[in-house]
């Protein structure tokens, strides 16, 4: 049933022939009009114009690409500095020390992204025992050997931005000053497993041999 009827009201269009004629009238117009500026939208779409990567004789190199000016620089990549970049001193020499500041943030930001990014391979302590490895994946040295230990910290932003035999840059991926923080925490894993722990304070060493917290599986773990 339709609602108009219900309500005992007639609905205004109904019934009014002339009102009719006009709305077809209307869309008639409508749709000429539509017809004639379709047609001259035509020419416009059929103007000559130069296809992204297309052939072209209009320049001399037979491109409609134009290669982008030498020295042309996108926007927010300067990359100016030279040692964040690239590792490298101005001399060319591998940095020894992060160029910037090390805080704990920045070594638990390295902790984070070396264990998301490198550790599948590398593993968790950087034996190069990951889980990739352990699956048929190249085995990568150790980081606790002496050719890496005595390796500046430059070497591990160059390997990571640039990629080393089988192992891809990760240039892509990780932020410049992530690779950093990986670097550095990558130097904080050589020195667990290297550190003289006969230049601890006998208070040091006391926490050192203490069972790891409960929160971190202590109790059990201390058992075996
Ligand atoms: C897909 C596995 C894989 C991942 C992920 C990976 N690596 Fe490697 N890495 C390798 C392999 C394999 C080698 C040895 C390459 C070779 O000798 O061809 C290597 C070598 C290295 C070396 C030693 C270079 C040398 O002089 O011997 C360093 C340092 C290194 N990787 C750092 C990293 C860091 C840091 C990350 C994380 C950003 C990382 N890798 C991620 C597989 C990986």
């Amino acid at each position: 049933m339709r609602p108009e009827i219900r309500s005992g009201r007639a609905p205004e269009w109904s019934g009014c022939g002339v009102r009719r004629g006009a709305l077809r009238a209307l869309t008639l117009l409508v749709a000429s009009t539509a017809l004639v500026l379709g047609a001259c939208r035509q020419d416009m779409q059929d103007q000559p114009r130069i296809k992204p990567l297309a052939e072209n004789d209009f320049f001399a190199d037979g491109s409609g690409a134009r290669p982008i000016p030498q020295g042309t620089v996108a926007r927010g990549h300067l990359d100016a500095d030279k040692a964040l970049y690239t590792g490298r001193a101005a001399d060319d020499s591998l940095l020894t020390e992060l160029p910037f500041p090390l805080t704990r943030t920045v070594l638990e930001r390295g902790q984070e992204r070396f264990n998301i990014f490198c550790s599948p391979c590398h593993g968790r302590t950087g034996m190069g025992d990951g889980m990739v490895v352990r699956r048929g994946y190249k085995q990568p040295p150790s980081y606790h050997v002496d050719r890496l230990r005595m390796a500046p910290v430059g070497y591990f932003f160059f390997v990571m931005s640039n990629g080393f035999g089988v192992m891809p840059s990760y240039a892509a991926q990780i932020p410049v000053t992530d690779r950093w923080a990986i670097a550095a925490y990558v130097r904080t894993l050589q020195l667990s497993q290297h550190f003289d722990s006969s230049q601890l304070t006998p208070e040091e060493r006391a926490r050192l041999d203490a069972p790891p917290p409960a929160e971190l599986g202590g109790e059990e773990s201390s058992e075996h």
